[in-house]
C-alpha cells in the first residue's frame, strides 16, 4: 500500500526492507500513543468535567498501575533498541566478498573511483546484486554521502576512512546526497547512483578510461616515491615487507598488536611513527603533503593487492612488466567526469 506513496523514497538496495519496517514500527508506536493521548485527554476532560465531578479524589497510588507504566514502554524501548542495533549492525559490517569503490568527498563534490581504474565524478555506476563496500574519506571538511533508495548514509571524514556497504537490487537512477552541511555549495553537492545489470554493468566498466587498475596506479607511486627502496619482496629492507600485511594482526615496539586495515597504513604513510613496527626504526620521512587523497587510494590499494595476490603471484607478474602502466597523472587533471 504504502510503495505508490509518492513521500516513500524507492526501495533499491538490500537494506531498504530493514530500515523501512523499523521505520513504520516507529511511526505506528508514536502514532498510536499521539492518538491515545488525545483520546484520553477528551474522554478525562468529558467524564470528570466539574459539574459530574466537584471535589477531587484523593488517591494514594498504585504500585500496579506505577509497575506498568514503566515495564510496559521500557519493553518496548528494548525492542526499538535491538532492532536498531541490529540494522546498525547489519550496516556497518560488509560481507566478506565485497567489491571496494573509494568515495572521496571534496567541497563540492563526489569523487568515485572504481577498484578497475575508473573514476567517476557525482555518478556511480554499480552493478545489481553485487555486495559493494565503500570506503569514504574526505579532502577537507565533513560532508555526508547518503542515497535514500539503498537507506544508507555515512559520515565521510577528513583524516579517516569510514565504511559502508550495499547491494543493489533494482536497475535503476537514484540521487545521491550530500547529508550534511559543508559549505556555500553544499545543496549542490548532489549526484547520481545508476544502478545496472551485471552484463550492462561490465560494459560500461569496459568503456571507461584505461589508465590502468587503482593497483597499478599505486604499484606505479609505490617505485616513484622511493617506498620500494626499504619496503622490499625480496630481501629484508630497512621497512616491513609489506607482502600479506593487510588485514593481518601487526606487533608494534610498543608490544601492543593492531590490526593492518585502510586506516593504520593510511597513517602509517602520513604520520609513519605514530605505530612503529617491532625490530624497526623510525627512519620513514612522512608523506603528509605530499600524497593527497587519491593517490593515498592508490597506494592503499597496491598494498591491499600484495595481500590478495599473494597466492596468485600476479604481482610478481606484474611488477616484472610495470612498463604497461601509463604514468600516475595528478590528481586534479585526471578527475575529469566521464559519461
Ligand atoms: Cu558536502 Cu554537504
Amino acid at each position: 500500500m504504502w510503495q505508490s506513496l509518492p513521500l516513500w523514497p524507492d526501495r533499491a538496495s538490500s537494506l531498504s526492507n530493514h530500515v523501512d519496517a523499523l521505520y513504520i514500527f516507529l511511526i505506528a508506536i508514536t502514532g498510536f500513543f499521539t492518538v491515545m493521548i488525545f483520546l484520553l485527554i477528551f474522554i478525562f476532560a468529558l467524564r470528570y468535567r466539574r459539574s459530574r465531578n466537584p471535589l477531587a479524589t484523593q488517591i494514594e497510588g498504585s504500585h500496579v498501575l506505577e509497575a506498568t507504566w514503566s515495564l510496559l514502554p521500557l519493553g518496548v524501548f528494548v525492542i526499538m533498541f535491538v532492532w536498531g542495533a541490529f540494522i546498525y549492525m547489519l550496516e556497518a559490517r560488509p560481507p566478506a566478498a565485497s567489491m571496494e569503490i573509494f568515495v572521496v568527498g571534496k567541497q563540492w563534490m563526489w569523487k568515485l573511483q572504481h577498484p578497475e581504474g575508473v573514476r567517476e565524478i557525482n555518478q556511480l555506476h554499480v552493478p545489481v546484486g553485487r555486495d559493494i563496500r565503500l570506503a569514504l574519506i574526505s579532502q577537507d571538511v565533513i560532508h555526508s554521502f547518503f542515497i535514500p533508495a539503498f537507506r544508507i548514509k555515512q559520515d565521510v571524514l577528513p583524516g579517516r576512512y569510514t565504511t559502508i556497504w550495499f547491494r543493489a537490487t533494482k536497475p535503476g537512477r537514484y540521487h545521491l546526497f550530500c547529508a550534511e552541511y559543508c559549505g556555500t555549495l553544499h545543496s549542490g553537492m548532489i549526484g547520481e547512483v545508476v544502478a545496472m545489470e551485471p552484463a550492462a554493468y561490465q560494459g560500461w566498466l569496459a568503456g571507461g578510461a584505461a589508465e590502468g587498475t587503482l593497483a597499478s596506479v599505486g604499484q606505479k607511486l609505490f617505485q616513484q616515491l622511493g617506498c620500494a627502496t626499504c619496503h622490499r619482496f625480496d630481501t629484508q629492507g630497512r621497512g616491513p615487507n609489506l607482502v600479506g600485511l593487510y588485514g593481518k594482526p601487526q606487533l608494534l615496539d610498543n608490544g601492543q598488536t593492531i590490526t593492518a586495515d585502510d586506516n593504520y597504513i593510511r597513517e602509517s604513510i602520513l604520520n609513519p611513527g605514530a605505530k612503529v613496527v617491532s625490530g624497526f626504526r623510525p627512519i620513514m620521512p612522512t608523506f603528509q603533503g605530499i600524497v593527497d587523497e587519491e593517490q593515498l587510494l592508490a597506494l592503499l590499494s597496491y598494498i591491499k593487492s600484495l595481500s590478495v595476490s599473494e597466492q596468485r603471484e600476479a604481482v610478481d607478474s606484474r611488477a616484472a612488466s610495470p612498463s604497461h602502466v601509463p604514468a600516475a597523472p595528478s590528481a586534479q587533471q585526471s578527475a575529469a567526469p566521464r559519461q
